[in-house]
């Protein structure tokens, strides 16, 4: 496996792969891999000739009393479950000052998001959907991939790289994974490791609840109100769950919508701590179309 810890060398690497004809596809990770990146470089590999995986903690996407310095850091680790992906990864590893030459502080030039900030997690992580997007441009122009492969389970997060690759017309094919799961459905994150023992339990009411309005609305239910109390009604049966949002938005928006239509897709999502640990989980899915719309029955 090769390991390039150098914006320089990393674009001469890729510079001369993309002259030999190679296609190249990035996954972005900030390491502590676990079993949703491997699915993650599986797609890569593929899709591409050569697959790059950047593991880098990225200081802008941390507010300041959240866990950068805390973040897991297990490079050892990292590169042992790569290798027993493929032995022809190429693993890109900056330090902070190759990713950021002037100084964290110092940029003055970051990417703005719009107002896709303001909903779900925006609200609540000022600052953290512009440093995805900012350090995201960086490593599609240090590692120059022609597909970059993230994860649906942060999904604001996909909407919002999609959208940049798009508007900003950056020749890259942003591919979106599906979430994987533990057994109880509990989404794999680097920050699980975080919950006790009786947390980890709780925690199963996180997929259940977006699996619930999942549910619902395929069964025609289109309002928002109700797929909110949906989602609050089942985290509330875990004591330990602290609700910090429930909602539903558009898919391609990420804009609130207080009335579902026909056909339309959509994006239901929930924040919930338990203790400190902060849990994200979300389904895409798409209301039915047409006319006959069944009625839905919480009950059913
Ligand atoms: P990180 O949290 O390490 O996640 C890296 C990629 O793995 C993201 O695309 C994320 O959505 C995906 N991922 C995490 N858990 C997953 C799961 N259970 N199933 C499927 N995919 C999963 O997301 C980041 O890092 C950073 O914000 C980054 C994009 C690297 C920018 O710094």
């Amino acid at each position: 496996m090769k390991i390039i810890t150098s914006v320089r060398k990393m674009q001469a690497w890729a510079d001369q792969r993309r002259s030999n004809g190679r296609c190249i596809a990035l996954v972005p990770t900030m390491g502590a891999l676990h079993a949703g990146h491997d699915a993650l470089v599986r797609a890569a590999l593929s899709s591409a000739d050569d697959v790059i995986v950047s593991i880098f903690v990225n200081p802008t996407q941390f507010g300041p009393r959240e866990d950068f310095d805390a973040y897991p850091r297990h490079f050892d680790e990292d590169l042992e479950i790569l290798g027993k992906l493929s032995s022809g990864l190429t693993v890109f590893a900056p330090g902070v000052e190759e990713m950021y030459p002037e100084g964290v502080q110092a940029d003055r030039i970051s990417v703005d998001v719009g107002d896709m900030n303001r909903y779900l997690c925006g609200p609540f992580r000022q600052g953290h959907f512009e440093g995805v997007a900012t350090v995201v441009l960086k490593l599609f122009h240090a590692c120059r991939p022609h597909v970059a492969v993230f994860g649906l389970k942060d999904a604001q997060q996909f909407v919002i790289l999609s959208r940049l690759a798009r508007e900003m017309l950056l020749d890259v094919s942003v591919v979106g994974v599906p979430t994987v799961r533990a057994a109880d459905g509990l989404a794999f994150s680097s920050r699980n490791v975080y919950l006790s023992p009786v947390q980890r339990k709780a925690a199963v009411v996180v997929s259940q609840a977006v699996h619930g309005a999942e549910e619902a609305i395929k069964k025609g239910e289109q309002r928002r109100e109700a797929l909110v109390e949906i989602m609050r009604s089942i985290l509330c049966r875990e004591d330990e769950a602290r609700v910090q949002y429930a909602d539903v938005v558009d898919a391609d928006t990420l804009q609130p919508i207080e009335k579902i239509s026909p056909g339309q897709h959509v994006l239901a999502a929930v924040a919930v701590h338990f203790g400190s640990t902060r849990l994200i989980d979300s389904v895409f899915t798409q209301a039915p179309a047409g006319q006959r719309v069944e009625k839905y029955d919480e009950g059913s």
